[in-house]
């Protein structure tokens, strides 16, 4: 059962300057509606009943959107627009499944996931990196049917350009076990061209099981002198876990660069 979701805010959103430099990227409106709201959309209509947000001191302001009670209840007195009412209960109906925990140095996405290690109560749970938007399927929801079959780690892939694959995880696969899903042999962060094991990309969506804490607890420092969750992993994958990459079916939006960002609006404003 994957019931609950982290989602890591804590990173300094340095590509989006100077947009983030006093605003929390994940609440930049994206077509009218704050990024984080179509991840907590597909979390929870993929049946998730928990999200844990990691955030840190600097992006506190996350907190305050989802915790301005009475800031809405005031308007509301005042004033009984429908539209306040309805965004109203449904920031409220997203707080009362959100957990809050913190990352105060930007240490990697490993370390990030090792923080909410005391909050995990089932054997595996939901990741999702909110760069990244999966629209038109439920990237989440399909993994975790994946995942119900097959009894492991899911993570979403999509295929790069060749000469992009320094940007991603790139992972190779051991086996086919249908057109749209792989048995992973083994996965290298933002590895150089020369060195990649193929063009298939790790996007932002991932099924892990619990016993990733254990390997990110004595994982090392790699690329950029972060903690990298693909860098636990692979140890996972040569220790016999087994990882699945799924090619999802939706449209992929990056929204954590510049040029993604501007064109993640323009592709929702059409769907
Ligand atoms: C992270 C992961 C990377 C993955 C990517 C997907 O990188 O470390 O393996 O391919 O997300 O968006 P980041 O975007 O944090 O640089």
């Amino acid at each position: 059962m994957i019931k609950q979701a982290i989602i890591p805010l804590a990173g300094l959103g340095t590509r989006l300057l100077p947009l983030t430099s006093v605003f929390p990227k994940e609440l930049l409106p994206i077509n009218g509606k704050p990024g984080i709201e179509y991840i907590l959309d597909e979390c929870i209509e993929a049946g998730v009943s928990e999200i844990i947000f990691i955030i840190s001191k600097k992006k506190e302001m996350i907190k305050k959107y989802f915790n301005n009670d009475s800031f809405y209840k005031s308007i509301i007195k005042k004033k009984k627009d429908p539209r306040i009412i309805k965004e109203y209960k449904k920031i409220h109906f997203f707080r009362k499944k959100i957990k809050f925990v913190y990352q105060n140095k930007p240490l990697g996405t490993g370390d990030a996931v090792l923080k909410t290690k005391k909050l995990i109560k089932n054997d595996y749970f939901l990741l999702l990196l909110p760069d990244d938007l999966i629209m038109k399927k439920n990237c989440s929801k399909d993994m975790i049917k994946i995942h119900k079959k097959l009894k492991g780690s899911v993570m979403a892939s999509m295929k790069v350009k060749k000469n992009n694959v320094d940007r991603w995880g790139i992972y190779s696969i051991k086996k086919n076990i249908d057109k749209s899903n792989f048995k992973i042999s083994d996965v290298i962060e933002k590895p150089n061209t020369k060195d990649a094991p193929s063009n298939n990309a790790v996007i932002g969506r991932y099924i892990l099981s619990k016993k990733i804490f254990h390997y990110l607890q004595n994982q090392k420092k790699g690329k950029g002198g972060e903690i990298h969750i693909t860098d636990a992993i692979r140890r996972m994958i040569l220790n016999q876990y087994l990882f699945i990459g799924h090619k999802f079916a939706g449209n992929y939006l990056d929204c954590g660069s510049m040029k993604g960002y501007i064109k993640s609006g323009i592709e929702i404003s059409k769907l």
